[in-house]
């Protein structure tokens, strides 16, 4: 591959860094291409099964795929008590550094003993197998530990961002029925309290469902705790109940093993379901070969454990590769922007894995940060969550990985579940190109028909095989998953981006095709933030769309008109603001609202974020013919 003279900015992998791979990448695609199933099959034999599979892939009722049929196994088992059992046992699992700089670190000896007793409290409170449990906190290792309790037993995960606000928070516990919330008194954000406490006792007084809450002491301040619904975790690790018996339960394969609530086209945030065996298996083997991992190595994923990134690479994939993750609890440039730097330096982290808008907003304090710190201990770095411009590809890779750091940008989702299209070390780089599918991936970019378009026009990015780690479904609306991911083409599942392969048949996603907005990474839905808005007594309706933005990729812009008897005011706008802030999260706070007197719309009443985006662009917005006078 290396051989092959490419177009375009190209960047090499140096001798040291290919001898040094785990993956060889010629033979990796050339195995996985002849036979994906078998490719998958054989990294599935790495990990621990109580029970074999008869069948690795069962097609048979397409699109509701299942992977390692009639198998039996724990992802938890395989992230702890596997690696418990040999000399890993006194290696880090976890190093973890908190805003305030406290200091904590777990062996794979300590988070196993944490983890059992988590999980015996859990069955204590009688949580079985399937039920769901909701996780609401910071960056803290009580988030990890809680989410690999749950999956000891069998119960179902729906971790919530700490950023998200009472009603996501609310939607969220309906939606899934959790019996129990973890929810920790509060986090940490630039020196300032965030209180989820007080956050979840508003959501759960309209959550039913939830009989007892486990609160995680972060920030100690003063909360409310309700008699006979809340109860202190640190306390309930102390009582007999929290022993160290094993507490564990093989599961079937396809045992659902989390629920990611994430934004969709229309309507509510969906949740997507992952199980144990195939997203082992899938988040095993891309952590493995695309951030090469290395028994010596510290590894720091900078996302949050609350979104995908934060679930397949803080905790599973590294977990399951016995590998060292190293996780931080704050805002990168607190109090100072050589906060990450100073830390890579001081834990001697080897690979970096973050968002553009991170390395964005970080550049923008310039090099002499950077450069106060000794980086030397990087070896690999890594981007996701949108595309990356080359000019932040550029600073990453000369300021902070000094030119000898090849730069992962992996393209994926929460519904993929594991990296799709992404280089290995062994790749050839372009600045701003995830360059190829993942061994055993099938990715195209194909036109309005479903046919291939040619190189370099743009399309719909699809994927055209299974794969392991793959959603299974939409909880609660398995028709939701069929329309929304599997209709549009037969067989071919669409990812919702647009993207477009070049003369190499390197991959270039461009962006969302739908009502989707990525802020800063995040993801949110427009139908979200109208609806937050709509729930406020002054406005009648909204429409929010994504505008282009120098630091977080795209910032929200909403049009509001108002009820009569309301006026347009610079006060009103900022009421408005803090509302949408207050009811989704800051993340979804609005960058500019304009209050409107009429918003476009379709003839059947669909209000035209298209015609919007133009007009805010100054664009010709194109087709017009279903515009309502
Ligand atoms: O638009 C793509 C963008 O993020 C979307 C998925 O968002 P989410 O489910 O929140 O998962 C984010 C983390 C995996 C995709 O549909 N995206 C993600 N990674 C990249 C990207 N766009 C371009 N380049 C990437 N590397």
């Amino acid at each position: 591959m290396a051989e092959k003279k490419l177009s375009g900015e190209v960047y090499y992998p140096s001798k040291e860094v290919l001898e040094y791979a785990n993956a060889k990448c010629e033979s990796l695609y050339e195995f996985a291409s002849k036979d994906p199933v078998a490719f998958w099959e054989s990294e599935a034999k790495n990990l621990y099964w109580s029970k074999p599979w008869t069948k690795v892939l069962d097609d048979s009722n397409k699109p509701f795929y299942k992977w390692f049929v009639g198998a039996e196994t724990n992802i938890a088992y395989n992230c702890l008590d596997v690696h418990v059992k040999t000399a890993r046992r006194n290696k880090l699992a976890l190093i973890w550094e908190g805003e305030n700089g406290e200091f904590r670190s777990f062996s794979y000896f300590a988070l196993h003993r944490e983890t059992c007793r988590f999980a015996n409290v859990l069955r204590s409170l009688g949580v079985k197998k399937g039920d769901r449990v909701t996780l609401y906190m910071g960056r803290i290792p009580e988030l990890m530990i809680g989410m690999l309790a749950c999956a000891r037993i069998g119960a179902i995960h729906s971790v919530v961002y700490g950023g998200f606000s009472v009603e996501a928070l609310h939607e969220r516990l309906e939606d899934s029925q959790s019996k129990v919330l973890i929810v920790a008194d509060g986090s940490f954000q630039r020196g300032k309290i965030v209180e989820l406490k007080k956050i979840a006792d508003e959501a759960l007084q309209r959550a039913a469902t939830v009989e007892s809450v486990l609160v995680v002491k972060r920030t100690g301040h003063q909360i409310n705790m309700e008699f006979g619904r809340d109860m202190w975790y640190h306390e309930l690790m102390n009582l007999p109940i929290a022993n160290n018996n094993e507490c564990l339960e093989m599961v079937d394969a396809e045992h659902p093993l989390f629920l990611l609530y994430t934004s969709g086209t229309t309507g509510k945030p969906k949740a997507i379901l992952h199980t144990h065996g195939g997203y082992m298996v899938g988040t095993y083997t891309t952590l493995k070969y695309v951030f090469d991992i290395h028994e010596e190595d510290r590894y720091w994923c900078a996302a949050d454990p609350g979104w995908i990134t934060g679930h397949s690479y803080i905790v599973y994939g590294p977990l399951l590769n016995g590998a060292t993750s190293f996780m931080y609890e704050g805002a990168p440039n607190y109090p100072y922007p050589h906060r990450w730097w100073q830390m890579i330096e001081k834990y001697g982290i080897n690979i970096l894995y973050t968002a553009p808008t991170a390395i964005r907003g970080l550049m923008r304090f310039g090099d002499a940060w950077p450069n106060r710190y000794n980086l030397a201990s990087l070896r690999l770095l890594g981007s996701v969550g949108e595309p990356i411009n080359p000019e932040a590809w550029r600073w990453y890779y000369k300021v902070i990985g000094k030119e000898r750091c090849p730069i992962m940008d992996t393209w994926w989702q929460t519904e993929t579940g594991m990296f799709m299209i992404t280089p290995m070390p062994c790749t050839p780089l372009k600045p701003g190109s995830g360059t190829k599918p993942f061994p055993g991936i099938v990715a195209d970019v194909v036109d309005e028909n479903g046919n291939p378009v040619k190189p370099n026009e743009e399309g719909y990015l699809v994927i055209k095989t299974p794969w392991p780690s793959m959603l299974r479904t939409i909880w609660n609306d398995p028709d939701r998953y069929v329309n929304q991911y599997w209709s549009k083409y037969p067989g071919m599942y669409m990812t919702g981006d647009s993207a477009r392969k070049d003369e190499d048949g390197y991959f270039w996603v461009i962006g969302r095709v739908d009502d989707v907005i990525k802020v800063s990474g995040y993801r949110l839905g427009t139908a979200e933030i109208e609806s937050a808005l709509v729930s406020h007594p002054a406005v009648a309706e909204a429409a929010a769309i994504g505008l282009p933005h120098e630091l977080k990729g795209n910032a929200i812009h909403c049009f509001v008109l108002l009820k009569t008897g309301y006026e347009k005011s610079d006060k009103l706008v900022d009421e408005l603001k803090q509302h949408v802030a207050h009811e989704v999260g800051p993340i979804a706070k609005p960058e500019h609202i304009e209050i409107v007197d009429s918003l476009p719309k379709t003839r059947s009443g669909k209000i035209m974020r298209r015609v919007l985006k133009a007009r805010a662009l100054g664009i010709d917005p194109g087709n017009l013919s279903t515009l309502e006078e």
